[in-house]
C-alpha cells in the first residue's frame, strides 16, 4: 500500500514547504526548448521562477542566465527577442551574452562580475537543468509522437490554479475522472482503454482515439473533431491524447499534431501556476489555423472542467484539515495508477 501525504500537506506552509523543496530537488528541472530560441543570441524570459531566468542559444549550447542585474538587482530582459550584451535600463550595466559584466559607468574601479549562468543539457529539443529524464522515448514506443521536428514555438500561457501543486498533479495522473467530469472529452478518447507506462522518472497515459468520432458531444469537441475527420480523411490516429508525467512537476503531452510542455509550479501551500507551451507543425499551421484553434478550445474546455476537479478535492481536504482531520481513502489500481506512482515519487 502506497503512503498517501498527509491532509496538512496540502494547507500547512511549513509542511507543504519541506515536501516541495524534497520533490524538486530529487525530480528533473525542466528549463525551456530550444525551439523557443532558434538562433544565436535568441533569448527568451521565462515565467517558471518569476523572470528570474532568461533562456539564451549561445550558438553550441543553451544556457539559463541570471535576468537580475548585479549592481542594484533590477531586472535586465523582458520577453524575447535577439542580443549580443545585455544592457540594463537602470545605471547601463553592461554584460555579455555569457553575462560578463563589462561595464559599470561611472565607477572608476570597475567592479568584476559575471550573471549566474547555467548550461543546459538537452533532451529530444528539451532543455534541462543537471540532468536529462531516465526515459527512453523508443522503448516506450514514444519516439514518433515526442517528435519536435518542424514544429514551431506557438506560444506560452500561464494558468494559475487555486489548489494545492500535488491536487493538480492527482488530477492529471487519473482517468477515473473523465467518464464524469469530461462530457467532451470522453467521447473524444476511449477511457478505459489505457495503456501506463512507469519508471523512476515518469508515468504515461496513452489513451485510445474514439472510433467514432460523429457521435454525440460538446460542442466544442464537436468542432474539433469535425476537424480532426477532414484532415485524417479516415485515417485516424491510434491514440487522442499521450500524457506524460516527469516528476516532480512536467507534463509532455500528445495530441494529433500538437505537443504540449506544461510545468506546475506551487506558489504557497493552496495556490499553483502551470506554464503551458504550445508547439504546432510550422507548415500545416499556416495552412490550417482554424483546427488548430478549435483544438485549443476543446483543451481549454478540459483544462477548467479539471479546474472544478481541483477546487473538489481542495474543498473536501480543507473541510478535514479545518477539523483537524486526517483520511484517506482506496486508490483504483487501473485507472488511478499513475497517482500512486505519484504518491511513491514523493515518499
Ligand atoms: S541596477 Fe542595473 S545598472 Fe544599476
Ligand atoms: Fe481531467
Amino acid at each position: 500500500m502506497v503512503k498517501q501525504p498527509s491532509i496538512k500537506s496540502y494547507f500547512d506552509p511549513d509542511v507543504s514547504q519541506a515536501e516541495v523543496a524534497f520533490a524538486f530537488s530529487k525530480g528533473l528541472y525542466y528549463a525551456g526548448h530550444s525551439l523557443m530560441v532558434t538562433e544565436q543570441y535568441h533569448y527568451q524570459v521565462l515565467p517558471h521562477q518569476h523572470n528570474r531566468y532568461v533562456l539564451f542559444n549561445q550558438g553550441s549550447e543553451y544556457d539559463l542566465l541570471s535576468n537580475v542585474c548585479l549592481h542594484r538587482q533590477a531586472s535586465l530582459l523582458n520577453g524575447q527577442g535577439t542580443t549580443r550584451n545585455i544592457v540594463c535600463k537602470l545605471h547601463c550595466w553592461g554584460y555579455d551574452h555569457q553575462g560578463n559584466l563589462k561595464g559599470a559607468p561611472h565607477f572608476t574601479n570597475k567592479p568584476d562580475g559575471q550573471l549566474e549562468k547555467v548550461s543546459l543539457t538537452p533532451w529530444h529539443g528539451l532543455l534541462f537543468k543537471g540532468r536529462a529524464p531516465n526515459m527512453d522515448l523508443a522503448e516506450l514506443g514514444l519516439a514518433d509522437y515526442l517528435n519536435f521536428a518542424d514544429y514551431r514555438f506557438a506560444g506560452m500561457d500561464s494558468l494559475t490554479y487555486e489548489c494545492n501543486w500535488k491536487t493538480f498533479a492527482e488530477v492529471y495522473l487519473e482517468n477515473y475522472h473523465v467518464f464524469s467530469m469530461h462530457p467532451g472529452l470522453r467521447q473524444y478518447v476511449k477511457p478505459t482503454a489505457l495503456n501506463w507506462q512507469f519508471g523512476d522518472d515518469y508515468s504515461v497515459q496513452k489513451v485510445a482515439m474514439s472510433d467514432n468520432l460523429l457521435k454525440a458531444t460538446t460542442p466544442l469537441y464537436r468542432e474539433y473533431q469535425d476537424h480532426l475527420l477532414a484532415r485524417f480523411n479516415g485515417q485516424l490516429p491510434q491514440y487522442g491524447a499521450i500524457w506524460c508525467y516527469l516528476y516532480p512537476n512536467i507534463m509532455i503531452e500528445w495530441y494529433p499534431d500538437v505537443l504540449i510542455i506544461s510545468t506546475i509550479y506551487p506558489d504557497g501551500p493552496r495556490r499553483c501556476t502551470n506554464h503551458v507551451e504550445v508547439y504546432y507543425p510550422e507548415s500545416l499551421y499556416h495552412q490550417n489555423p482554424e483546427y488548430f484553434a478549435a483544438e485549443k478550445r476543446a483543451y481549454m474546455e478540459t483544462a477548467e472542467e479539471d479546474e472544478v476537479a481541483c477546487k473538489l478535492l481542495e474543498q473536501g481536504r480543507e473541510a478535514l484539515h479545518r477539523n483537524g482531520e486526517e483520511q484517506h481513502g482506496p486508490i483504483e489500481p487501473f485507472l488511478e495508477a499513475g497517482v500512486a506512482e505519484f504518491y511513491r515519487f514523493l515518499a
